[in-house]
């Protein structure tokens, strides 16, 4: 019987779908649709974008309205904090964002304080990140990349979100981090010990720096087996794949290559690494060149960061805000993905994690929260710094967990990591008669 299909399509893993087309009696959508989330109360881009009526000042001038400036911590609400940059001309190289992760949990900072809630409605977690995300494209720099951190409850929802903003094309990477270990974990489903960071750039062209780290004693020793006078070293093969007419396709020391292979040098060489001592012989006479360990040897980051446990899940004090990140992954993220004398923007700062960062590494930063809490750690943290963070380094090296960042590593005491900063303490214009009491509070510390 006739039925139009070809032998290949027949044949092809498709055929079925190919082959029926009418079996399925509604379109799909054509290649220009969006995927997004659908919610009551979506506002357009346009909406969100529209500058709102909003003036900042600092709390010893409550009366002289200031542009936002980088090197500054604004008690705001980020939707206003963000529609103000995005609506002026300053531009970030990176934003990293962690937001509520809609846990259903409150969290209190280590004194019980309350720091921020966290228990929301999907469709309006969804709409509050997705009008803060377009906002923060809006304050990118065309070359600029951004970083959300979440766990695994929103994860799903803000890459859709994500794509629908910056295009599927420009997302870089999910990483999974691991923040704490797996001890004591009782729920009756699989130990959840990461969280994840969703990296998209602003445009294909963007600014990245490569982050490595030196590899760990065990992957050394597996990676590079065998030692000798000269040092460590791995055997790998002298060929390499596809046939040569040329004299690397000919025998060596009577030896052809295996079948399908060539050698990766002319015989001349090979005799040359011969004398020299860096082929190894196998006791059934196959060739194998010695490669030596470098002392700098660095791997390239993966997406996949074991190295960057929070701090409070090891009982280690830091500034005591309840979801403080790692110092480390955020020099790292800022190292990767900004340049110095860039502005770095974190719209829901916390305890100042990243605007620490950035500050140690020469960038200009911008934190917005809106907890008294959160605006304490990290004004606490600018302008003191932080004791505790060497017994942090030095335990987390005694596990050897500690990330050899080239070139960023914490200073413990003689970098800039506890030295006062210069930096602005800004306040949302209009909170201040019903909150004047905290706000002077905060700003005496
Ligand atoms: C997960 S914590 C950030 C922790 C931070 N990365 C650190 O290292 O300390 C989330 C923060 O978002 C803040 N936040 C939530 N909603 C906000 C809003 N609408 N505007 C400003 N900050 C907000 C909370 O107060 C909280 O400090």
């Amino acid at each position: 019987m006739a039925t139009g299909i070809t032998a290949r399509e027949k044949h092809s893993p498709d055929a079925l779908t190919a082959a029926i087309p009418g079996r399925d009696p509604y379109p799909l959508p054509d290649p220009s649709a969006v995927a997004t989330l659908t919610y009551p109360g979506r506002l357009e881009a346009d909406q969100v974008i529209a500058p709102i009526q909003s003036s900042f000042v600092r709390p010893d001038r409550p009366e002289t309205p200031i542009d936002l400036e980088p090197n500054a911590f604004v008690l705001c609400d980020n939707l206003v904090g963000l529609n103000a940059i995005a609506n002026s001309p300053n531009r970030a190289r990176l934003i990293y964002l962690d937001p509520p992760y809609n846990t259903g949990f409150d969290f209190h900072s280590r004194d019980l304080k309350h720091a921020y809630k966290d228990d929301w409605h999907t469709p309006a977690y969804i709409e509050f990140m997705r009008r803060r995300l377009i906002l923060a494209r809006e304050c990118l720099a065309d070359d600029g990349s951004i970083y959300i951190h979440i766990g695994h409850q929103m994860l799903g929802h803000l890459k859709v979100i994500m794509d629908e903003i910056f295009g599927p094309q420009n997302c870089r990477n999910i990483i999974s981090r691991r923040k704490c270990s797996s001890k004591n974990f009782t729920s009756k489903q699989y130990a959840n010990i990461h969280d994840y960071l969703l990296f998209y750039s602003k445009s294909k062209s963007y600014y990245w720096d490569q982050p490595t780290q030196a590899p760990s004693k065990e992957w050394l020793d597996r990676e590079y087996p065998k030692s000798d006078q000269r040092g460590q070293y791995k055997l790998v093969p002298v060929h390499a794949p596809g046939t040569r007419n040329g004299e690397t396709g000919l025998p060596w020391r009577g030896k052809n290559p295996p079948p399908g292979k060539h050698w990766q040098y002319a015989p001349s060489k090979l005799d040359q690494l011969d004398r020299d001592g860096f082929i190894h012989w196998s006791k059934t006479g196959n060739p194998r060149r010695k490669v030596y360990l470098s002392a700098d040897k660095a791997l390239p980051y993966t997406d996949n960061w074991d190295a960057f446990r929070d701090a409070h899940h090891q009982s280690i004090k830091i500034t005591g805000y309840p979801t403080e990140k790692n110092l480390n992954m955020l020099k790292m993220i800022v190292g990767a993905s900004s340049e110095p004398g860039d502005l770095v923007i974190d719209p829901f700062c916390g305890s100042g994690s990243t605007l620490h960062a950035a500050s140690d590494l020469g960038r200009r930063w911008i934190g917005l929260d809106e907890s008294f809490s959160a605006a304490e750690a990290s004004l606490h943290r600018l302008k003191h710094g932080l004791t505790a963070m060497g017994d942090y380094v030095e335990r987390d090296a005694a596990n050897d967990r500690q990330p050899q960042l080239e070139g960023l590593m914490f200073q413990e005491s003689t970098g800039g990591a506890n030295e006062a900063r210069e930096f602005s303490f800004v306040v949302d214009q209009e909170i201040l008669p019903a909150f004047r009491e905290q706000v002077d509070e905060l700003a005496a510390i």
